[in-house]
């Protein structure tokens, strides 16, 4: 298939830019060399695909590539009889791990099914301790693949076919084994094999004992995955099967469906693009049991960070102490200062788009005590001496690795508009949604409605008073356009 047919059928070139995340010269040049770069060419057979179009992933041509001529697809190459035999739903790629929350992927694997998914499943050897590939089969409607040296396995669909014909990789639950492997590139079983092999997106859904979880080492390696774009999804916390309390449960099946959803080719808007989200308040330490804070409940801040996610985004949300539940689908770091919240932030560069929702302290206490202050017995009141907190979103904003699209938020209460144009300029962010937080009758804080103005170098735009979850919405439509997605 000639490149300028792959063009047409994807929609034309405005299409393929967005499917690609690339601006309309680097689309001319793929036309001129007549073909497409390497990096680009499972996302463009994923969308061919798609659009029920079957052809060799590598070459993107009808015909494969040393296609045997035995009836027997061979084993590590990729068959173009057995490709057009695909049904045209998304593929999924369940990997079970062992641990006790195994059993809950039975119902994950129901619930993709609900959607009309394929879904095809790899066990490890822990996880058939837990349930059996029979059931795994029974509910998914097709062989469970368990065995990196089985011939019977290989024959009919080789470990690289596994891995190259998934739209999704899904690994629920993953176990802390798993994330290491995949860390360091490990392959000894037909599970870390697949994983190594596949250039679709994947999804991780911890589960572990919360030592496990909490643990640096697997800290660390989930970082490095993040950082090369795998996304997770959970844990969750709460009692779990060994009797402790913490964060180390599967996230419910509902959640792992939304974050796999986002990942369907073509299904997020913003695919492949990074985004950095601060949310809730900060709490400045007084001394060892008091600190100054303020009424932000988080909601928007987390409720931009869910919206991203479901358009595809890799996002990172760094929050205040909120009782909001994180959403699925995104890297949630906590923080309580300005400070910490400053130092996540510029880890999480470079990243495409910056959008600081929290209201973070303005100050912090110079003098802040290691003990309890008590009470002096002359009835005099300590004194705190307060110092300025850095401006995140400013420093942002000037950073050398500055994100394409920085966002802000201006609480104001009179003069918003003005205040908010004033701000934005001050502050260095493209945009700046500004809320009146001083009606007396609608109050922003804790509240599920925020009324915005949205300001950009262009002017200023009054939004209608919707849900924090709408205003989201409308920010990410904004957004999308802004990429051209
Ligand atoms: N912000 C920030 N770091 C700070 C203070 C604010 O990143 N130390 C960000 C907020 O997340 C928000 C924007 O700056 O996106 C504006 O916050 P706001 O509280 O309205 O502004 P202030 O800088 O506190 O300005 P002022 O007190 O003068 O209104």
């Amino acid at each position: 298939m000639g490149i300028d047919a792959i063009i047409d059928a994807l929609g034309g070139p405005t299409q393929v830019q967005a499917l690609l995340g690339v601006g309309p010269s680097a689309v001319s040049n793929y036309r001129a060399r007549g073909q497409f770069p390497e990096y680009a060419r499972v996302r463009v057979w994923q969308a061919l695909k798609a659009r029920g179009i079957m052809v060799d992933p590598e070459t993107l041509s009808f015909e494969a590539p040393n296609t045997p001529q035995q009836d027997t697809p061979q084993i590590g190459t990729t068959d173009a009889r057995a490709i057009s035999k695909l049904p045209l739903e998304p593929t999924i790629l369940l990997i079970i791990s062992g641990g006790i929350a195994a059993y809950k992927a039975l119902e994950l694997i129901r619930r993709m099914r609900d959607r009309h998914w394929h879904v095809r499943v790899v066990m490890t050897a822990s996880a058939q301790q837990f349930i059996t590939p029979l059931s795994v089969s029974a509910l998914s409607g097709n062989t469970t693949y368990h065995d990196l040296f089985s011939l019977t396995d290989e024959a009919e669909m080789g470990h690289i076919r596994l891995a190259r014909e998934a739209d999704v990789v899904v690994v629920a639950p993953s176990t802390a084994n798993l994330m290491a492997k995949m860390a360091y590139g490990l392959a000894d079983d037909l599970a870390s094999t697949v994983l190594l092999a596949t250039g679709a997106p994947v999804l991780i859904a911890p589960a572990m004992n919360p030592f496990m979880w909490a643990n640096p080492a697997t800290q660390t390696n989930k970082k490095l995955l993040q950082q090369r774009g795998v996304r997770f999804v959970g844990p969750d916390s709460g009692d779990m099967a060994c009797g402790e309390d913490g964060a180390g449960r599967l996230a419910e099946p509902k959640d792992i469906i939304t974050a796999t959803e986002a990942l369907l080719p073509g299904n997020g808007r913003l695919n492949g693009l990074k985004a950095v989200v601060t949310s809730g308040p900060t709490h400045e330490p007084i001394d060892a049991v008091r600190y100054i804070a303020n009424r932000s409940s988080g909601k928007q801040g987390h409720a931009i960070a869910a919206a991203l996610a479901k358009e595809g985004a890799i996002v990172t949300l760094i929050s205040g102490p909120v009782d909001e539940p994180p959403p699925g689908g995104v890297a949630l770091v906590s923080v309580k200062t300005a400070r910490e919240m400053e130092t996540a932030a510029l880890a999480a560069l470079p990243s495409d788009i910056a959008i600081c929702a929290a209201a973070v302290g303005d100050f912090s206490v110079a003098n802040e005590s290691a003990q309890k202050i008590k009470k002096s017995d002359d009835g005099e009141a300590p004194t705190l001496a307060l110092r300025q907190n850095p401006d995140i979103l400013a420093t942002i904003s000037h950073h050398q690795v500055r994100p394409r699209l920085v966002i802000g938020f201006a609480a104001e209460t009179e003069n918003v508009v003005d205040y908010a144009m004033a701000k934005r300029l001050r502050k260095g962010a493209d945009w700046m949604l500004a809320n009146d937080v001083g009606q007396a009758d609608a109050p922003v804080f804790g509240s599920d409605y925020n009324l915005v103005h949205l300001i950009t170098a262009m002017g200023n735009e009054a939004w209608p008073e919707v849900s924090k979850q709408e205003i989201a919405n409308h920010l990410i439509d904004r957004i999308a356009t802004e990429f051209n997605r």
